[in-house]
């Protein structure tokens, strides 16, 4: 792969967050002699570029899950996602389909099979699975549970979680994870998606020097429009939310030009280090993706200039796991696809309630903050008025929806999960094919 060579990253405290690269070439190779890469790749900046040859992407993908949250989504286009990620990445999907309507989970389930066999390495679960809540349950994972019904709490954030949480349980030798969604009407994209991914690793450090999170932005999104195909470059939701990030990053870079550095805010299409998966507070539902952005400023960067009495963060439930600083660097790689993203259009209600999820997740996870940084206040107060004007603060509260924020996955009890989840497989919703402990092949 051939991409545009990454810029220098921008230094926030341990986070570092690179400005957008473009693929350029899918299938470019390293030339011979250039030097090795640190991460042992043979990518390598040349000429404004940088290569990355296809045994380093290789190596990488061999070494990724790759996460598919669905819902009601159409069998046909979840084959077809699936069909598209690389043979080497283990798959996980998620599904939270309506299990009792037409058994659209006993379908995507047959689905799955017709791919075992072929050493392709899959897993599947069911968002309601009763032994997934019950085994989090008892692994201090129960923030996750509905206390209505004792399951998994609906989201699509919520179903990412349970994903990672069984990566680190039945293939701890994973070193990245990647998420695509399920809806997307043109397979192939999915590869060049898994494949951005690992050029994003290639151009970081080895995940025992740096922690990465690679995020993709699509090159366009096509609307049909009179009979032509329009091309619109940002999102509804993404225009919003990258606009307030790139805000609250330049009050951090007092007197710096960033260009907007953020172009990546609600990035469905992201990876990242197993570690940094594990170490991260991710919030529920939509606000998952910019969330990271608030997370990982807050612990590289602002924790270290506020008192402990700033731990506290507003909307978690678990104080004493919530903004630990990180304990190493993390860097932000953005990456623009050569393809464009064909998926489902989203109504305007659903992005309001994107956008408004997502701005609430800044709103709300900076508030301890908010005293000591006379930027960050003016923000928030510019942030609340925006929601005002535009019908994303709640009718009851008058305020940003506060979504709510998970304690990091390293705080649970993973040997407990692991034990509970493998005694039930095949009892409730999940399955394991093609993996050296499944119960089924
Ligand atoms: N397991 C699970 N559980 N999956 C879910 C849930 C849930 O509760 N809710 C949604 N999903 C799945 C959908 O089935 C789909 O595959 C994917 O998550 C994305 O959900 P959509 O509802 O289609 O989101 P979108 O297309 O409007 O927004 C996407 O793009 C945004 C950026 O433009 C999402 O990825 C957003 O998170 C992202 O910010």
């Amino acid at each position: 792969m051939r991409l545009t060579s990454p810029p220098k990253p921008r230094r926030f405290g341990q986070l570092q967050v690179a400005g957008e690269v473009s693929i350029l070439e899918l299938d470019a190779h390293a030339h011979p002699g250039l030097q090795k890469g640190s991460n042992g790749t043979q990518g390598n900046a040349e000429g404004g570029n940088f290569c990355v040859s296809s045994s380093s992407l290789d190596e990488i993908l061999s070494e990724m899950v790759i996460v598919v949250p669905c819902k009601d989504e159409d069998l046909d286009v979840i084959r077809g996602v699936i069909a598209a990620i690389p043979h080497a990445c283990l798959v996980i999907l998620v599904s939270n389909c309506k299990r009792a309507e037409d058994d659209a989970y006993e379908q995507q389930v047959k689905m799955v099979h017709t791919f075992a066999g072929y050493g392709r390495q899959i897993l599947v679960i069911h968002q309601k699975d009763s032994v997934a809540a019950a085994a989090l349950q008892a692994s201090r994972m129960s923030e996750l549970l509905d206390p209505a019904d004792g399951r998994i709490r609906n989201g699509k954030g919520e179903g990412m979680l349970l994903a990672i949480a069984i990566a680190e349980a039945f293939c701890p030798e994973k070193r990245y994870v990647g998420f695509v969604d399920a809806d997307n009407f043109i397979p192939a994209t999915v590869s060049e998606y898994c494949t951005a991914f690992a050029a994003g690793f290639a151009m970081s450090r080895s995940p025992e020097q740096e922690d990465t999170l690679v995020r993709l932005r699509w090159n366009s999104k096509p609307k049909i429009r009179n009979g032509k195909v329009e091309k619109v470059e940002q999102g509804r939701c993404s225009r919003i939310v990258n606009n307030w990030l790139n805000r609250l990053f330049a009050s951090e870079a007092p007197g710096e030009t960033l260009n907007p550095l953020i172009t990546t805010a609600n990035a469905g299409e992201h990876a990242m280090t197993m570690a940094l998966a594990k170490k991260l507070r991710m919030a529920a539902g939509y606000a998952i993706e910019p969330f990271h952005f608030v997370d990982l400023l807050v612990r590289g960067r602002l924790e270290g200039n506020t008192s402990s009495s700033a731990r506290d963060v507003e909307g978690s439930n678990r104080t004493e796991t919530s903004t630990k600083p990180l304990d190493k660097p993390v860097t932000v790689r953005q990456i623009r696809t050569c393809s464009p993203h064909w998926h489902r259009e989203s109504d305007d209600e659903h992005i309001r309630h994107m956008w408004a999820a997502g701005l609430g997740s800044i709103y709300h996870g900076l508030a301890p903050y908010r005293a000591k940084n006379g930027a960050i206040k003016q923000l928030c107060k510019d942030m609340h008025a925006y929601a005002v004007n535009n019908n994303g603060v709640e009718k009851t509260t008058g305020q940003l929806p506060c979504p709510r924020t998970y304690p990091a996955l390293e705080t649970m009890d993973i040997t407990t999960f692991r034990r509970m989840l493998r005694r039930g497989m095949g009892k409730d919703s999940f399955h394991a094919l093609g993996l050296d402990s499944s119960e089924e092949d």
